[in-house]
């Protein structure tokens, strides 16, 4: 079964509570946390005491991703705050091996992220110590941007890797996932998937999320 990660920067951050309920009601298999720093990336969401809130309204798994330079300043912070899989990004960090470490450590999955143009190749020597793979399919900052197609390779390139070598890890997608596109990407070899705008635009986000967990399993 793919899985889907609602990404709740397009929530109503006033009606925060109740829409995470609707997702989780419409099939939601995780929360996904945006994180943003205003610094690796051009746009600011929100930090540990709002992650922490979270978590007391959710009772499905956490996945936050923190798009923040130097991500190693705040992993005991966000372990603390609630995160039940914490991805950094390949880019924003100098010691990638030591960050996820620390990590894994705490009892947690550790994922990284990739931006679109980034290569799969900078894995080669982290697969062994990660437990997930998080494909950037935008550049990362904002919702409602265009999926950027090259990452179809990417991600082919991934599942294939991963499958013949390193089957523990899964792979996510995050951006520009709609209901029109999602099936084509599940099929291409993603475990989870990201959505933002396409669930919480809707005014009915619980049948929304319903629709997308029966599309991208329907055989
Ligand atoms: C973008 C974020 C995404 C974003 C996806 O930087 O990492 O998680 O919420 O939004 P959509 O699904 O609207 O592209
Ligand atoms: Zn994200």
């Amino acid at each position: 079964m793919v899985k889907i990660a609602p990404s709740i920067l397009s929530a109503d951050f006033l009606n925060l509570k109740n829409e995470i309920e609707e997702v989780i009601k419409g099939g939601a298999d995780y929360i996904h946390v945006d994180v943003m720093d205003g610094n690796y990336v051009p746009n600011l969401t929100f930090g540990m005491p709002v992650v922490k809130s979270i978590k007391k309204a959710c009772s499905i798994p956490l996945d936050v991703h923190l798009m923040i330079d130097k991500p190693e300043r705040y992993i005991d912070e966000f372990i603390d705050a609630g995160a039940d899989i914490l991805t950094i990004h390949y880019e924003a960090t100098t010691h990638l091996h030591r960050t996820i470490q620390l990590i894994k450590s705490k009892g947690i999955l550790a994922g990284v992220s990739l931006n679109p143009a980034t290569s799969l190749d900078v894995l080669e020597y982290i697969y062994e110590d990660i437990d997930l793979v998080l494909l950037m399919s935008v550049n990362p900052g904002f919702g409602g941007q265009t999926f950027i197609k090259a990452v179809e390779r990417k991600l082919k390139e991934l599942r294939k890797n991963i499958d013949n070598n390193y089957p523990h890890v899964l792979i996510e997608i995050d951006g520009g996932i709609k209901l029109d596109n999602a099936k084509n990407i599940a099929d291409l070899g993603a475990d989870i998937l990201v959505i933002g705008s396409d669930i919480f635009s809707y005014n009915d986000i619980r049948s929304r999320t319903e629709q997308f967990k029966l599309v991208i399993n329907n055989n």
